[in-house]
Formats: structure tokens, C-alpha cells, sequence
């Protein structure tokens, strides 16, 4: 006789009683499944879970804020909030090859995670929102595909000095399961239902050299583009929808006035797993709107382009 309600009971004090008076640490993303795991673990322990953020520099808009505004204030989690984003940008700095910027994002998060983590002292636990499918996954010889995607942003293995054990409470669960246990602990059904975002953020979207100039310009087409998308009632039918910011300029009209300006593209696919995807077909006059939107709206930015590669050919990214 499974249900949620009996699940969140069990996990709890199955929770109390493996962690006892010791303290667990949670790195929150913003997900979804870092953000049930560091909620339910809070129900169960409270303040012996601390929470560290780390703002890369490359997030969506406004999403430091909220992430701050929802586990530090609303839920009143113990939340280290760490404004990385200028190491992020400096480490970054003339690098354009896409495995060079992966690789550089996804050291810089280990560090940075880590030291935080030291300065917290004491820590016992380590949180993380592995999922029934990681853990098929990981257990294949081969690893899967996305296990090397997943590689850099979920936190690998520990420095020697850090010696935590593991606290993987939703590793029995399904994404779907974890979306209605999001919901029943309280979180918002646009949080739960999400799409997925990578780990190195805008900085894969960014195509080319990361600025903090061209991140800015990129937060504000992504900003309208998920916008129009919601309430045009289409995020729920699309499995992930991005822009990305091309290494392009070309000459526009605008007013009187000849332009020449920063060239974006939009994609938006469907899915199951990501694995395959297909290019999603938005009624135009989403595209429209939107496109005409970004042009008034996003300075810099002259024009749109929409992207109907499918995978494969081409990765959902493009980076
Ligand atoms: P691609 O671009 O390879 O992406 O078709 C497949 C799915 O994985 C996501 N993705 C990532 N997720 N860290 C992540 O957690 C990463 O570094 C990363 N890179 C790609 C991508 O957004 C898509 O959903």
C-alpha cells in the first residue's frame, strides 16, 4: 500500500535515524531533484541540513534570487548563498571551445562547492538528488551517455579530506515520483515540472567566448522566450526549450536607423529521455510574438533564428 504520504513518513524517520545529531550538507541547484531531496531532508532534520548555492554566473534570470527567496526564507533552510561569478568569468576569460568551457565550469564548481564545504566545518553527510535511473545507470559497464553529461555537474568523487557518507533519498524513485513528492512537501507545480538545465548553464549557450555582457543579453532572451512559451500554455508539451547567443552579427532595420547586431537562435524539442529529440512546432504566431519581443525588448539582439534540427543529428545543446 505505496502512497506518497506513507513514502515522506518513512523516508523521515528513516532519515533521523541514519543521520542522529550529525549534519548533512545539500548543494542546491535549482532543480528539481536537488531541491525534494534538500526539502525532504529538511522535514526531517532541520537546521542540521545546511544548503550551499553557488551563483556561477550563469543562471537564468533572477533564479539567484528566487533560490534564496524560496529555501532561505520561505522554507527557512540554513542556505550558504556563494557569489561565484566572477571567478567563474575570469577562469572563462578568451576560451570559446565548448569541452574547454565544460571543463573549466565544472572544475571551478568542484572547487568552489568544496571550499565552501570546508568552511562549514563538521559536515557527516553528503545530499544528493540521485534518482532510480542514475543508479541503473552508473551500475551499467558502459555508464550510458548521459553519465558523462552528468559528469561535471553532479558533485564527483571526494577530496580526501572529505569524508562523507552518501544521503540519496530519492535514489528509489522515478522523475515523475519525484515531481509528486515535490508537490505534496510544497513546492510549486512550475518548480517540479521544470525542464532540465544543464550544469554549466548559459555558459554552454553563450556560443563562443562567455561575457558577462553576452550572459546578461542571453538571460533576457531566455527570460521572454520560457515567458511566451508558458503563456502561450505550451511548457508542459515541450520537453526542454533554450536560446542560445551566436557568434554572429548582421545588419538589421530598426526605426530609421540601419543596426548591426547580436544574432540568437531558439530551440525548443520533444523527448522521453533526451537521448532523441525532435524539433518541436510551435504555432507561429508564438514564434512571432516572441521574436518580435526579443528584438524590442532585448538591446543588442536584431534577430531570431528558430533551430529545427532534431537529435541526431544535432544534441539538444548546442555545445
Ligand atoms: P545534449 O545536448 O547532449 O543534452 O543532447 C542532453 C540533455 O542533457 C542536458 N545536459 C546536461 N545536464 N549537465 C547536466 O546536468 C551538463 O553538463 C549537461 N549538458 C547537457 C541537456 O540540457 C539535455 O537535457
Amino acid at each position: 500500500d505505496w502512497s506518497m504520504e506513507s513514502f515522506i513518513a518513512t523516508e523521515v524517520e528513516r532519515i533521523r535515524s541514519v543521520v542522529g545529531d550529525r549534519k548533512v550538507l545539500c548543494g542546491l541547484s535549482g532543480g528539481v531533484d536537488s531541491s525534494v531531496a534538500a526539502v525532504l531532508i529538511h522535514k526531517a532534520i532541520g537546521d542540521q541540513l545546511v544548503c550551499v548555492f553557488v551563483n556561477n554566473g550563469m543562471l537564468r534570470k533572477n533564479e539567484a534570487q528566487n533560490v534564496v527567496d524560496l529555501f532561505g526564507k520561505h522554507f527557512n533552510m540554513r542556505l550558504e548563498y556563494v557569489d561565484a561569478e566572477t571567478a567563474f568569468l575570469d577562469a572563462l576569460k578568451g576560451i570559446a571551445e565548448p569541452e574547454a568551457k565544460r571543463k573549466i565550469i565544472g572544475k571551478m564548481f568542484v572547487d568552489v562547492f568544496y571550499d565552501a564545504a570546508r568552511s562549514l566545518g563538521d559536515i557527516s553527510f553528503l545530499a544528493q538528488g540521485t534518482l532510480y535511473p542514475d543508479v541503473i545507470e552508473s551500475r551499467s559497464p558502459s555508464g550510458g551517455p548521459s553519465a558523462t553529461i552528468k559528469s561535471h555537474h553532479n558533485v564527483g568523487g571526494l577530496p580526501d579530506d572529505l569524508k562523507w557518507e552518501l544521503l540519496e533519498p530519492l535514489k528509489e524513485l522515478f522523475k515523475d515520483e519525484v515531481r509528486q513528492l515535490g508537490m505534496e512537501l510544497g513546492l510549486a507545480e512550475e518548480l517540479v515540472n521544470r525542464h532540465p538545465f544543464p550544469g554549466p548553464g548559459l555558459g554552454v549557450r553563450c556560443i563562443g567566448e562567455v561575457t558577462k555582457e553576452r550572459l546578461d543579453t542571453l538571460r533576457e532572451v531566455d527570460a521572454i522566450f520560457v515567458e511566451e512559451i508558458r503563456r502561450a500554455g505550451l511548457y508542459g508539451d515541450i520537453w526542454q526549450a533554450l536560446a542560445c547567443l551566436l557568434p554572429v552579427k548582421s545588419v538589421g532595420v530598426q526605426g530609421d536607423e540601419r543596426t548591426y547586431r547580436e544574432v540568437c537562435s531558439l530551440r525548443a524539442v520533444t523527448s522521453q529521455d533526451a537521448m532523441t529529440a525532435d524539433w518541436y512546432r510551435f504555432p507561429p504566431e508564438v514564434l512571432q510574438t516572441t521574436a518580435s519581443r526579443i528584438c524590442n525588448e532585448v538591446a543588442g539582439v536584431n534577430r531570431v533564428l528558430y533551430d529545427i534540427t532534431s537529435k541526431p543529428p544535432g544534441t539538444i545543446e548546442w555545445e
